[in-house]
């Protein structure tokens, strides 16, 4: 077993329906909550927990997802020109975050197959999965937490929330049992159960700490729920050969993965940002009553 997580997954190769049309031409993952687009998260998120190197899942032609982590010389150039130092030291410590490296997934076989084309960068190391519709906004970094799970436990660690019943059908859902503090033994995983198959309202939420043996199941290539390639099913296959658990991850999470999702995730940005949260409220009134108010002061 690899004595530390160095590398991290992040699948983005959906086509986006759901955000259509703005996604014929840009990823959703370069889709902004505020100034940063979801990728930034998820990749600072890796980062602060220790990560190194990041492989991008992107779609054929997605390429720019990566790209915006490159440096921007004429960018830089003017910054430093102008004494912008604040800034420029912002945008280059953009190039730094971790290495990052694109891979394409030809055909959208699903979440699983997409972290399949990850394995050649990954090779025989456990590694870590960030979903960036997931944004989790926490002390300890969720994906920290659950390499915590993984320091004392190993095998497989999945992010976990309680959801409602109208959320159930939409998530993968586990079975199992609270062991100690936010950790639960996982004796099951499902995607998208029907509710009344469901065996608890506990879902997985776009983190997860992988065993390098999922791979093996991936590369049977088995469909599962919606005819896809779930990673959920590729969790499940380790169940009784090493360990798996869930990490009841302290944080506030949303998905973004939803337009409305998107506005939830750039309101609760927006009290992170000095004089944002005033405004969404000003607007919220004023959108209310139908009167237009300044902003961008
Ligand atoms: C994926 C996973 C699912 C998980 C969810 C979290 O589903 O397959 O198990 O609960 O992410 O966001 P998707 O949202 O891609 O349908």
């Amino acid at each position: 077993m690899a004595k530390r997580i160095r590398k991290a997954v992040i699948p983005t190769a959906g086509l986006g329906t759901r955000f259509l049309p703005v996604t014929r031409s840009v990823p959703k993952a370069l889709l902004p909550v505020l100034q940063k687009p979801l990728i930034h998260y998820a990749i600072e998120e890796a980062a602060a927990a220790g990560i190194e190197e990041v492989i991008v899942v992107v779609n054929p032609g997605s390429e720019s997802i990566a790209g915006y982590f490159d440096p921007q010389p004429e960018l830089e150039r003017m910054l430093k020109l102008r004494g912008r130092a604040a800034e420029l030291e912002q945008q280059i410590a953009i190039t730094k975050i971790a290495r990052v490296h694109a891979v394409p997934q030809h055909e959208a076989r699903g979440l699983g197959d997409a972290v399949l084309m990850a394995q050649d960068y990954v090779k025989d190391e456990a590694f870590a999965v960030l979903l960036p519709d997931d944004v989790i906004w926490a002390q300890r970094p969720a994906i920290g937490q659950l390499i915590d799970v993984w320091d004392r436990h190993g095998g497989s660690v999945v992010a976990a929330k309680e959801v409602p019943d109208e959320a159930v059908e939409k998530l993968g859902i586990i079975a199992g049992k609270l062991v100690s503090g936010p950790v639960w033994n996982v004796t099951g995983l499902v995607e998208k159960p029907k509710l009344a198959d469901a065996p608890s309202h506990m879902a997985i939420i776009g983190r997860y700490i992988l065993s390098p043996a999922v791979f093996d199941y991936l590369k049977e290539g088995r469909r599962g729920a919606g005819g896809e390639i779930q990673l959920t099913d590729a969790i499940a296959s380790r169940l009784n050969i090493e360990p798996v658990h869930a990490c009841v991850f302290e944080g506030a999470h949303v998905d973004a993965g939803t337009p409305q999702g998107m506005l939830a995730a750039a309101i609760f940005q927006a009290r992170k940002q000095p004089g944002y949260f005033e405004t969404a409220r000003a607007m919220v009134e004023a959108a209310e009553t139908g009167t237009a108010v300044r902003t961008g002061a």
